[in-house]
C-alpha cells in the first residue's frame, strides 16, 4: 500500500476540480457506481481509446473491429452461459444486513472495523446474478426482458461469421471492440475502479486450435499488452501480470493472467488476457444453428477455433494512468501523461487580458493551431496561475504572446515537465510543437 499521503483523496479531488471525473448524477445525490466524464476527462478518454485503436486496428492487417450493440437477443446470454460467467457470491452482515462479496477480504475486514468491536457474524455465501436487467418493448412481459452486456464480448462472437464472410481475413486474425458494459457490482468503490458502467477494449485473437498454438499466442499477447502500458510512460514496478488459480479462473478460461498496477490500495487487476479456448463460438454454434467453423484453404481443414482474448479496462487503465502520472513537486502539481494521452496539447495565453493587442495577437496563434492540435485559451488570472492550471492537467505546452513579442514576433514556449522556455518564431511555432509533440 502506498497512500501513506492520501495519494486517492488527492486524485479524486483533482478529477473534480480540473473537469476529470464527476460523480454521475451529483446534482440529484448521485447514483452509485455511476460517473461522469468532463471537459478534461472525456479528452482523456478520447485519446486513449484513440490511440488503442490505431495500434491495435489501424497498424496491424491481422485485426480488424466492430462495434456491436449493446442490447441482444437474450439466447446470446444464455450460449454465453451469463448465469455461471456473471455470478458473483454474496454474504451478508447479520448485523446490518449489508451485502459483500465473498473474496473481497480487504473490504469484509473493513466492515468488520466499521462495527467497532462488536462480534459480526456473516451468512454463507449465496450466488447472486450482476447482469444488469433492461425491459424493451412495449409490452413488458417475460419476453420483454433482456440484459445489457456484461462484457463486450459476445456481440464479437456472434458476428465471426459475419466478418469472415465481408472481410479478407484469414487465421490467426483478430476482431477488436470498444464500448460499455454493464454489472450490478454489490459493491461498487475506489473511485471508478469498480463502477456499474464501465468501458471495455477488448481483442478476440482466434487461431488453430493446437496446444502450442495457443500457448505462444497466450505469451505473444501478454507481452503485447504489457508493452503497450510501458510504452504509455507506466512505470515498471508499478505494473505486474498475476496468473489465475485454478479455482478463480473463470469457466471459459484455459489460461488465464491479469496485468495488475500497484493501486494507492494495492494492487488490483484493470486488465486480462484469457485463452478461451473454442467456448464461444462452440457455444453459439450449438444455441443459433449457425456453423461457427473456419475453413483453412491451405490445408483444407475445417475447424472451430481457439480465442485468445486480451480484455483492457478503459476507465481503469484511464485511473491508473492518472496515479502513475500524478506528481508534486516543490509549488506545483503535474501530471505527466504521456503527450498522446494530454486532453489539451497546447495552452495559448495572452500575457494581460486587459491589453487588446496582446489579446489579438494571441487569439490569431489560438485559432491558427487549433485546426492541428486540441489548443486551450486562458487568459485568466496571472501567469503563474495559468502554467498551475495546465500543469494539473498534463498540457505539455504553454505559450504565452508577450510585449517583447510585439516586436521580434516570437513567443514564449514553456515545457511541463522541465518548466524550461524557449523563445520560438511564430512563423515556427507549429513546426516546432509538432516535432516536440512527436507528430
Ligand atoms: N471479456 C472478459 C472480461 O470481461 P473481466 O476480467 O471480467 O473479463 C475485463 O473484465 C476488464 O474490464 C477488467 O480487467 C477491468 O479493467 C474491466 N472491468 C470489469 N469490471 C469492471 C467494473 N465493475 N468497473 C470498471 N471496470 C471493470
Amino acid at each position: 500500500m502506498k497512500d501513506e499521503n492520501n495519494l486517492m483523496e488527492k486524485i479524486v479531488s483533482l478529477c473534480k476540480r480540473r473537469g476529470f471525473i464527476f460523480p454521475g448524477s451529483e446534482i440529484y445525490g448521485g447514483l452509485a457506481g455511476t460517473w461522469d466524464y468532463g471537459p478534461t476527462g472525456s479528452l482523456l478518454k478520447k485519446n486513449l481509446k484513440d490511440l488503442w485503436w490505431r495500434e491495435t486496428v489501424q497498424l496491424r492487417d491481422d485485426i480488424v473491429g466492430v462495434d456491436a450493440a449493446i442490447m441482444m437477443n437474450p439466447r446470446a446470454w444464455e450460449a454465453s452461459g451469463p448465469t455461471e460467467a456473471f455470478v458473483d457470491p454474496l454474504i451478508e452482515c447479520k448485523v446490518c444486513h449489508q451485502r459483500f462479496r465473498a473474496d473481497n477480504e480487504e473490504e469484509i475486514k473493513s466492515h468488520e472495523k466499521s462495527h467497532k468491536g462488536k462480534k459480526v457474524e456473516w451468512t454463507e455465501p449465496k450466488r447472486f446474478n450482476i447482469l444488469v436487467e433492461a425491459k424493451l418493448g412495449v409490452i413488458e412481459d417475460q419476453k420483454s426482458t433482456i440484459f445489457l452486456r456484461g462484457e463486450i464480448t459476445n456481440g464479437v462472437q456472434v458476428n465471426f461469421k459475419n466478418v469472415l464472410d465481408s472481410t479478407r481475413v484469414k487465421i490467426p486474425f483478430g476482431i477488436a471492440q470498444i464500448g460499455k458494459a454493464f454489472r450490478n457490482e454489490i459493491t461498487p468503490g475506489n473511485f471508478t475502479f469498480r463502477s456499474r458502467e464501465f468501458e471495455q477494449m477488448e481483442v478476440q485473437y482466434y487461431i488453430k486450435p493446437d496446444e502450442a498454438e495457443g500457448q505462444k499466442w497466450f505469451e505473444y499477447w501478454k507481452k503485447d499488452r504489457m508493452d503497450w502500458y510501458l510504452s504509455l510512460g507506466m512505470k515498471k514496478g508499478n505494473l505486474r501480470f498475476r496468473d489465475h488459480t485454478n479455482d478463480e479462473r473463470a469457466h471459459y478460461a484455459r489460461l488465464a493472467t491479469d496485468i495488475e498496477y500497484n493501486a494507492p490500495w494495492g494492487w488490483n487487476e484493470f486488465m486480462g488476457i484469457h485463452h478461451r479456448g473454442d467456448w464461444d463460438l462452440r457455444r453459439h454454434q450449438e444455441y443459433s444453428g449457425t456453423d461457427m467453423s473456419y475453413h483453412d484453404p491451405q490445408t483444407g481443414e475445417t475447424f472451430i477455433p481457439w480465442d485468445i482474448e486480451t480484455s483492457a479496462g478503459v476507465d481503469r487503465s484511464l485511473l491508473f494512468l492518472l496515479v502513475d502520472a500524478y506528481s508534486e513537486e516543490d509549488d506545483r502539481i503535474v501530471l505527466k501523461l504521456d503527450k498522446r494521452l494530454a486532453p489539451y496539447k497546447i495552452a495559448v495565453f495572452p500575457l494581460l487580458a486587459n491589453k487588446p493587442e496582446l489579446v489579438e495577437a494571441a487569439r490569431k496563434i489560438y485559432d491558427d493551431l487549433s485546426p492541428r492540435f486540441m489548443v486551450a485559451w486562458d487568459d485568466r488570472g496571472n501567469i503563474g496561475k495559468r502554467y498551475y492550471a495546465q500543469d494539473e492537467i498534463g498540457t505539455p505546452y504553454c505559450v504565452t504572446f508577450d510585449f517583447d513579442s510585439l516586436e521580434d514576433k516570437k513567443v514564449t514556449v514553456r515545457d511541463r515537465d522541465t518548466m524550461k522556455q524557449d523563445r520560438v518564431a511564430i512563423g515556427e511555432l507549429a513546426s516546432y510543437l509538432e516535432k516536440n509533440l512527436g507528430k
